[in-house]
């Protein structure tokens, strides 16, 4: 089989937040003590949605600082920006023509970002889990720790492996580049992997602090809506306060929670904030008002957020030291892209 390789990206959009924290970069800190590991800062998918804008570099920055305040070890794993590596655009083109243009249209990512006026999104918006496949593949790696909105974009990318693998098959073979896996119930050679998506815990969908309906996100025009990464205590205390709930107390039982979304979503935070299960939360704060649970849960989003926003400015004071990571995780990153586009050549026959 493949060797096991984990890799997941952020976009350097802007509003780092307590969702992006719990359900991506808090579970990259604690893979990379057993895994090889590829962080990226995604900029070329920035592009999608906006394409002119303003601090790009200085976005990625903040990114690449996120990661490293929050506890990554870049010298023992790969941290860079997508755009010094010519493979991920290379890999997708090549993807664009593997994947069909109904699979795209079925995202429920691009209907959303898209809206009404679908005939005016960027080509790229709907490209984009190609250049997502191509970001994971082009080093075949074999799991994507990341939020739950992404499952269907890991679909996608495993059908885009199957569907290169079976057309490619004969050539994959005749290069002497197959690797033995399982697709299906079959066993085959094949030349990328089916990744799989790592996305556990009490926090893969953090909601909105304003609409339980709503995920938190970075493009919410409501500031109050989520907690970013560089919030001190008094806004985090002043958000969790504001915070959205309905009038009972928290239930004695974790089903308790079903039907709650803003308390589901409260209890959720806390418990992975506090490494442990919403059951886990509920057998201690079970019962509790929320006048008592939220300032429990400021404390703890304070103390386990601060250093990490302490961290990160540090690290955004010395720009040149950023560059320089990402500038050698990408010199790192392109001898491993660099090999995959080569096999990927000759298979194709470029
Ligand atoms: P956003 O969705 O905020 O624009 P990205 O698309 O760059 O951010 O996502 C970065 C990572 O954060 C992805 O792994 C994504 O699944 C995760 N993520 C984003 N929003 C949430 C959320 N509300 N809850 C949990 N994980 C999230
Ligand atoms: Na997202």
């Amino acid at each position: 089989g493949f060797p096991p390789l984990v890799f997941s990206g952020i976009q350097p959009t802007g509003n780092l937040h307590l969702g992006n924290y719990l359900g991506a970069i808090k579970k990259f800190v604690a893979l990379q003590d057993d895994h090889d590991c590829i962080f990226c800062v995604v900029d070329l998918h920035a592009l999608t949605a906006q394409l002119v804008q303003d601090d790009l570099v200085s976005q990625t920055r903040q990114i690449a600082a996120a990661y490293l305040a929050a506890g990554i070890d870049a010298e023992k794993h790969i941290v860079f920006n997508q755009s010094r590596v010519a493979g991920h655009a290379e890999l997708a083109w090549i993807f664009n023509c593997v994947a069909r243009i109904g699979w795209m249209n079925r995202m429920t990512q691009f209907k959303d970002k898209a809206g009404k006026d679908r005939e005016n999104a960027s080509l790229g918006l709907l490209a984009y889990p190609s250049l997502m496949a191509a970001d994971i593949l082009l080093y075949r790696a074999t799991h994507v720790p990341v939020g739950d909105d992404q499952k269907q974009h890991l679909e996608l990318a495993r059908d885009i492996a199957t569907k290169f693998n079976n057309d490619f098959s004969a050539r994959i073979a005749a290069a002497g580049l197959g690797v033995p896996m399982r697709m299906g119930e079959e066993r085959v050679n094949g030349y990328f992997p089916l990744t799989e998506p790592l996305i556990e815990g009490p926090a893969t969908r953090v909601m909105s602090l304003k609409d339980g309906a709503k995920k938190m996100s970075k493009s919410d025009p409501s500031d109050l809506s989520r907690i970013n990464l560089t919030d001190d205590a008094d806004t985090i205390a002043r958000k969790i306060r504001k915070a959205k709930t309905d009038p009972l107390p928290l239930p004695d039982s974790v089903e308790g929670l079903s039907g709650r979304p803003e308390a589901d979503n409260l209890v959720g935070i806390y418990a992975a904030l506090a490494d442990t299960t919403k059951a886990g939360v509920i057998a201690r704060e079970g019962g509790r008002q929320f006048s008592e649970f939220k300032p429990a849960l400021v404390d703890l989003a304070v103390e386990k957020l601060a250093p990490i926003t302490d961290a990160m400015r540090r690290i955004m004071a010395d720009p040149a030291e950023i560059d320089r990571v990402l500038k050698r995780g990408g010199e790192r990153a392109n001898e491993i892209a660099a090999r995959t586009m080569g096999d990927v050549k000759r298979i194709v026959g470029l």
